[in-house]
């Protein structure tokens, strides 16, 4: 166990070594709170994908998801891309490779291929445009009503979408998260029942996503959640999805009560990143994360296309999201 006297040297060799380094760190919302405390930027896929593509830094230590990684390795081609703890994978990513994608759209000549974020830079490549959970249904609507669509990997963030655009030509890829499966209907039902004057806010990633669709008060990104929780004036939230996020939400709102949907639902991919492991990725110049320019030039337009979408200002003109 790190004491308060070690915490703060660690902290304070991050800090000297960062600057030395040039570098940023970015924090996903599902890091242990001292990673989220420390980052530059802590937010969702959106944000730190949106963040990367932005940065001056010479140096990006992602704490957060080797996918994660891969996506701001893709964004800044001649940047040092480094990853605290390299078997930090993701079990929904990991549930569609580049040549399975390649089959489904053998099987759909003309289909627009929608990927999730949360996949490979291989699987990023053989798709026309990316998605992240606040941006999915933005992204459907952009397709012209008579194109095909296949949806991947998430089925259960492809269901939500599916049952919001009232879209029939969308298929959907049978990939899920681990964590977020774990969040159930009958639980949310039992909660609710014992604390009816709590909202519920869901991640649209969650096993229950289209059954909990008519229970959930809002339904957002983890950035969506946060954004919602510290404007609305309700006071308790029941939060349905990865635990980690309840760090923010209790920091930024101090007198208002959240509940976990499930304790259960904790990614052990994201906890694998710690202070102590950031201060030796920043020390070593390690894990690095690369990925071949061929992969990375493909993956960048499907990524591009998302952003121009998401931030308008931030890109070239906006352009036809397919071709
Ligand atoms: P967002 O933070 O983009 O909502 O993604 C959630 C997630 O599961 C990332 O792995
Ligand atoms: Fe992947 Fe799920 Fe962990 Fe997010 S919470 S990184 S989707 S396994």
């Amino acid at each position: 166990m790190t004491s308060t006297t070690e915490k703060a040297s660690i902290v304070a060799d991050i800090l000297r070594l960062k600057k030395e380094r040039q570098a940023v760190i970015l924090a996903h919302n599902y890091q242990v709170g001292d990673l989220q405390d420390l980052a530059d930027f802590t937010g969702d896929s959106l944000g730190l994908t949106q963040a990367a593509a932005k940065t001056d830094a010479k140096v990006i230590v992602f704490c957060g998801v080797h996918f994660m990684a891969e996506t701001a390795a893709i964004m800044n081609p001649d940047k040092l891309v480094l990853i605290p703890d390299k078997e930090a994978g993701c079990s929904l990513a990991s549930m569609i490779s580049g040549e399975s994608l390649r089959r489904w759209k053998a099987e759909h000549p003309g289909a627009v291929v929608v990927t999730y974020i949360n996949c490979t830079a291989e699987v990023k490549a053989e798709t026309d445009i990316i998605c992240t959970s606040t941006n999915a249904l933005k992204v459907v609507e952009s397709i012209p009503a008579d194109r095909e669509v296949l949806f991947a990997p998430d089925q259960f963030l492809g269901a939500w979408v599916r049952e919001k655009t009232g879209r029939k030509n969308m298929h959907i890829w049978p990939g899920y998260c681990h964590v977020h499966n774990k969040i159930k209907t009958d639980d949310i039902k039992a909660l609710k029942a014992s604390r009816p004057q709590a909202k519920f806010i869901m991640h649209p990633e969650c096993g229950c996503s289209t059954s909990c669709m008519s229970l959930a008060d809002k339904v957002a990104s983890t950035e969506g959640i946060l954004k919602h929780c510290a404007s609305s004036p309700d006071k308790e939230f029941i939060i349905g999805t990865e635990v980690g996020i309840l760090h923010r939400l209790e920091k930024e709102n101090p007198g208002k009560v959240f509940h976990p949907a499930t304790a259960e639902a904790s990614c052990e991919f994201m906890k694998l990143n710690t202070l102590e492991k950031l201060l030796w990725s920043l020390e070593d110049l390690e894990y690095k994360v690369v990925v071949p320019e061929a992969v990375a030039k493909k993956a960048r337009r499907a990524i591009e296309r998302m952003l121009e979408i998401s931030d308008p200002g931030g890109f070239s003109a906006p352009k036809a999201p397919v071709d």
